[in-house]
Parts: C-alpha cells; structure tokens; sequence
C-alpha cells in the first residue's frame, strides 16, 4: 500500500480506501453473507488498506466494529456518517449528536477518526454548517471523533454546489467527492480548493455501476449521444471504452477507471466498494498501478472533460438525500 497525509487531519492514510455502501455494501447487496464481509474487510486490512468508510445508512457498521475488533484501535481509520434530515437547527444537531452516538455502538468503539454528514444538499448547508457543526465539534471535545467531514449528494448536486462552499469552511477537514472518467468536474472546481486549503478528499463513484456493468455504460452512452454531447460513433462502437486496453495501458475498464482517479491531482483517497475478494485484490493494484499513458488521458478528457453529472446512480431511496 501507498499512504498519503489526509489533507491537514496529520492522519497517514492507503491510497485506496474500502467502502462498505454503494451497491455493494460488502457484498451484502449482492447476496453475501456478514462473515464475507467481516473475512473481506480482514482481507484488505491484511493487505495494507487502514481506511474503512462506512455510515448509518449502509448497515455495515457492526461489521466494520467486528473486523476491526482484531487489530489495534490505532491502526484503523474509521469514517462513518449521519444523514440528518432538514428540519429546525436544533432538532438537526440532536439527531447529528445521536447519530453518532449509535454509530459508536454499532462500530463498538469509543471514538471515530472521521465524522461526516451525508449527503448534504446544497440549500441544508448553511444550517448544517451553523448549527450541526459547532454542536459535532463539542462532541470532538469530548474526544467522540477526531474529524468532520461531510459528502456530497452526488446525483442532486453535480455541480458540487454544497462542496465548493464546503472546502472554504475550515470545520470540515475531509469532503467525500463524486469524480470519474466521465463525471471531471470536479478537476476545475473543488481540486484547487482542497489543495490549497490542505482539505482531505475520499473520492467516490470510481466505478460504480457504470464502468462494472456494460449495460449500464451503452444507455448512457446512448443518451449521451442522442442529446449531442458525445460523438456519435461512441454509441456504435462493441466496446466503447476499448482505446484503454492495450499493453501499455489498462487490461480492463474498472483497472482504467480506478486508476484514472487515483491519479488526478488533488486526490487523497479513492473509496472502492466491493464484497468480491477477487475485486478487492484488482482493485487494490490498480490503484497501485502508474497513471494510465498520457495518450489515454487525454483522449478521456477531450471525449468526457465537458461532461456532468453521468453514471452517479443512488443505490437507496431516501426523501432529499441524492446519491449515498
Ligand atoms: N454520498 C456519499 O456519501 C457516498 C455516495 C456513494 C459512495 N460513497 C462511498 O464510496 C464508496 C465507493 O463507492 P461505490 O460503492 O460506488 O464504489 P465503486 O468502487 O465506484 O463501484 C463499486 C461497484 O463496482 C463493482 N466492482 C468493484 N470492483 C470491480 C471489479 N474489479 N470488476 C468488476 N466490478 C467491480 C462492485 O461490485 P462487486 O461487489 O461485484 O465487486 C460495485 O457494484 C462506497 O462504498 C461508500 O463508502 C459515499
């Protein structure tokens, strides 16, 4: 494993950080059982992964408690989150402080190294931002968590509205931000910020479905085409993505996709979420592996660069909450 400083926690992080939602969850969501999970998050601990995302939502948390249960608190970072739904301050910042109090049960520890509010929508922010924070940062006091984070509502907010304020407002520590290979905007509006006010970044929707499920990729290709926002032949073509394979570059689309991230400048942590041990050791090289060959690059980002807001599907149905 590779390991960054996450923006100015002083916490040294792996590059590539295991996330327990999205479709996934572990494996939960494609039919695994808790103890491949639990056997899972081992797996990646062995191999050097020591930051573990996971929140109330997900339903993982009690599995993170139990794989972690082994090794020793301080060599795990544990980052978890409450959505807290609008309503008035006072009651928010109640449900925050609650929230993380049943995230501590459930994870059977003490402290959490990142605290984050989920999916926070732009128009909850500065609610979020004057009454949840000061009452979370009481509770960092007390030594309940270390840092506050927050993350995006990806597919509500493509255009990182609720981030960009974010990254300008020294409570948050760490932002959780959607980036891919066709979804750059994140290059030109929140990357400078976060470098240059020292802001941790955990990177979601490396992959997500629409770099794991060919299916997935071809409608949105052909939406993308039919609205003229990408070059017909993209939508003809057998394998659409297929100028990133070849020997000097990547062997499948998730390795490009992963490591199309992990490079980007301004990156800390790229999340991945899989319950497939085979994945988890793909993913954990590609993440690994030498920035795809500048050619490759800039063919995605003269083919993708202008795109926003594609391939960010929310795995759950939650009133106001966006992609989680
Ligand atoms: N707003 C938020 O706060 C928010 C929103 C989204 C995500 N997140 C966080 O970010 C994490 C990562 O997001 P994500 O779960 O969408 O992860 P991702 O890594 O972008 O995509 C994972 C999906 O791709 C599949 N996959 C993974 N590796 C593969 C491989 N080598 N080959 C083929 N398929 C592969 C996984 O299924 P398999 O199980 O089959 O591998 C899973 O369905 C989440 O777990 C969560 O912690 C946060």
């Amino acid at each position: 494993m590779e390991y960054v400083s996450l923006g100015r926690t002083g916490l040294r992080v792996g590059v590539a950080g295991l996330g327990c939602g999205g479709f996934s969850r572990l494996g939960l969501g494609t039919g695994r059982s808790t103890a491949e999970a639990v056997a899972l998050i081992r797996e990646a601990l062995d191999i050097g992964v020591n930051l573990l995302d996971t929140a109330a939502a997900y339903g993982t948390e009690e599995i993170v408690g139990e794989a972690v249960g082994q090794v020793r608190r301080e060599d795990v970072v544990i980052a978890t989150k409450a959505w807290i739904p609008r309503g008035d301050g006072r009651h928010m910042a109640e449900r925050a402080v609650a929230g993380l109090e049943a995230s501590l049960r459930r994870l059977g520890t003490d402290y959490v190294d990142i605290f984050q509010l989920h999916g926070v929508m732009p128009a909850a922010y500065e609610q979020v931002r004057e009454v949840v924070a000061p009452a979370l940062l009481k509770e960092r006091d007390k030594g309940k968590l270390r840092h506050l984070g927050v993350t995006e509502a990806a597919s509500e907010d493509p255009e990182h509205e609720m981030l960009r304020r974010a990254v300008e407002d020294e409570v948050w520590e760490v932002v959780m931000v959607a980036f891919h290979m066709m979804h750059q905007n994140a290059r030109a509006t929140v990357f400078p910020r976060t470098i240059a006010n020292r802001v941790g970044t955990l990177l979601m929707f490396a992959v997500r479905n629409i770099f794991s499920r060919p299916e997935r990729l071809t409608t949105a290709l052909r939406e993308l085409t039919q609205r003229r926002e990408l070059p017909r032949w993209l939508a003809d073509a057998p394998n659409p993505l297929g100028f990133l394979l070849h020997a000097a570059g990547a062997q499948t689309v998730t390795e490009a996709a992963y490591r199309f991230a992990r490079h980007e400048p301004g990156v800390d942590v790229v999340l991945f979420g899989t319950g497939d041990p085979e994945h988890l050791k793909a993913n954990i090289a590609a993440l690994l592996a030498p920035p795809l060959p500048l050619a490759d690059r800039l063919t995605l980002t003269k083919l993708f660069g202008r795109l926003s807001g594609v391939g960010l599907d929310p795995p759950y149905a939650m009133p106001g909450i966006g992609s989680v």
